[in-house]
């Protein structure tokens, strides 16, 4: 490892959950529990924490029966350590940004943390140390890890301003100047990823399942209740894992169920140059046939 990269200041280590208000929160409980598969712990009439594997959750549902579709309000990203963690905080105010409090629901979770807002106004939850259980739940057809949001933003440059030069997320690869991967210290190899667009939303949030076969489980079950798949089985050429999204727009954004999302080694984390691809459908899904194949995303 190089000198630079033994001193480099480090990012957030990785994507804990997102906070999503739904106008519906029974359905879209049992919407999460059965397309999902993550598992109910705890709820009241205003929100809901539902896990995939140890940590304490990955998805809060909020209760918010004025709106008619969802809307993802916050996410969250532990950090390695107090230190890692000051010096975030000293980051942020020193980009002029407010440091805010966690949400009181979240304070009781970790150890030490604080808030921002993205220049779009998406929160972003850092902490030290969330509580886990000490088992995962004892549901076979579950999610390992929620991995990464993707955002789509009307201010694509100053998001991937704040997200790389302030909160020390890393380039993995761009898909010319309209989408962008970006990888944190868990090392995966894209924990957030931005496209530009004509406004703000959280467009999708990537769950990662044990294995393919899990992944056409989900499919299936989606077909069966006829819940949209917003975009069918791709192979990304950027993170190599197969994936579909399904989407019903009252129970959160495109859910993407994946199997096998690239691990950065230790070394490649250090080293890694990001690419630079053309804006081609087959630098996005590697199975498409033409440079003219857009219609299926
Ligand atoms: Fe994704």
């Amino acid at each position: 490892m190089t000198t630079e990269a033994t001193t480099r200041r480090r990012g957030p280590y990785g994507m804990e959950y997102a906070r999503i208000e739904v106008p519906d929160l029974a359905a879209s409980i049992e919407f999460l529990q059965y397309h999902v598969g993550l598992q109910l712990e705890q709820h009241d009439e205003e929100y809901a924490f539902l896990r995939a594997d140890i940590e304490h959750h990955s998805i809060e549902l909020v209760a918010a029966p004025h709106r008619e579709v969802s809307w993802t309000t916050a996410v969250g990203f532990s950090v390695e350590s107090d230190a890692v963690l000051d010096d975030l905080r000293e980051r942020v105010t020193d980009a002029g940004h407010e440091v805010l409090e966690l949400a009181d629901r979240v304070k009781g979770l970790v150890q030490r943390g604080f808030a921002v807002r993205d220049p779009n106004g998406l929160i972003v939850e850092l902490f030290t140390e969330f509580v886990e259980y000490a088992e995962p739940p004892l549901v076979e057809l579950r999610p390992l890890d929620l991995v990464h949001p993707f955002l789509a933003t009307d201010k694509y440059e100053e998001t991937l301003d704040f997200y790389t030069r302030v909160l020390g997320f890393l380039p993995s690869d761009y898909v010319g100047d309209v989408t962008v991967f970006l990888r944190s210290e868990d090392r995966y190899h894209h924990s957030l990823a931005l496209q530009r667009n004509k406004e703000f939303y959280v467009a999708h949030l990537c769950f990662m399942m044990k294995s393919f076969d899990h992944v056409m489980r989900g499919r299936a079950r989606a077909q069966y209740k006829q819940v949209p798949i917003a975009s069918d089985l791709v192979n990304h050429s950027a993170s190599t894992s197969i994936a579909f999204y399904l989407h019903d727009p009252k129970h959160g954004p495109r859910y993407e169920l994946c199997d096998r999302h690239r691990v950065f080694t230790p070394e490649e984390q250090e080293t890694h140059r990001a690419r630079r691809m053309a804006v081609d459908p087959r630098n996005i899904d590697v199975w498409r046939p033409a440079a003219d194949d857009w219609g299926r995303f």
